[in-house]
């Protein structure tokens, strides 16, 4: 996908080849499931991710949180594009608080990438996956 709305350019695959990279460092010791995400920014940062598992299991933290903390909480705010790789045979979806997180530092055309690999993957919009979110115009 190229120059879109956004004006951003969006190399879908080098994205989902980010988000592999993300999951080699997953600690899932007990599901076993690892997952990785990276995002890009405004400006064109990619931060990667990787679910955090804790022995107290809430605790725990999922990847594409990881991914959006670490962009946060080095400036970058807006966010582009997410892509997401859980399980290689299907399409792994963000969970609902990673939803929340997702739609409080969305740009208005943000692209969820959910892959199996960098030539299968979908690309969904937010609002096709969290419908009636509660943002921070719900508190004005
Ligand atoms: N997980 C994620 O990292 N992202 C998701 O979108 C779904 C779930 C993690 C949390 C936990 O470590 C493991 O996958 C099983 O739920």
């Amino acid at each position: 996908m190229q120059k879109e709305e956004t004006g951003m350019n969006l190399d879908c695959e080098k994205l989902i080849l980010k988000a592999f990279q993300g999951r080699k460092n997953a600690y899932a010791p007990y599901s076993g499931f690892k997952v990785g995400a990276a995002v890009l920014t405004q400006g064109g940062n990619i931060y990667t991710g990787c679910n955090i598992e804790n022995a107290s299991y809430g605790a725990s933290n999922c990847a594409e949180r990881t991914a959006i903390f670490k962009a946060v909480s080095e400036g970058h705010k807006t966010l582009y594009a997410i892509a997401i790789v859980g399980a290689e045979d299907k399409y792994t979806y963000p969970c609902g608080i990673c939803r929340q997180v997702i739609s409080e530092f969305a740009s208005p055309h943000m692209k969820i990438i959910l892959a199996k690999n960098e030539k299968e993957y979908i690309v969904k919009t937010l609002d096709e996956i969290f419908p009636g979110a509660f943002t921070k115009k719900n508190l004005l």
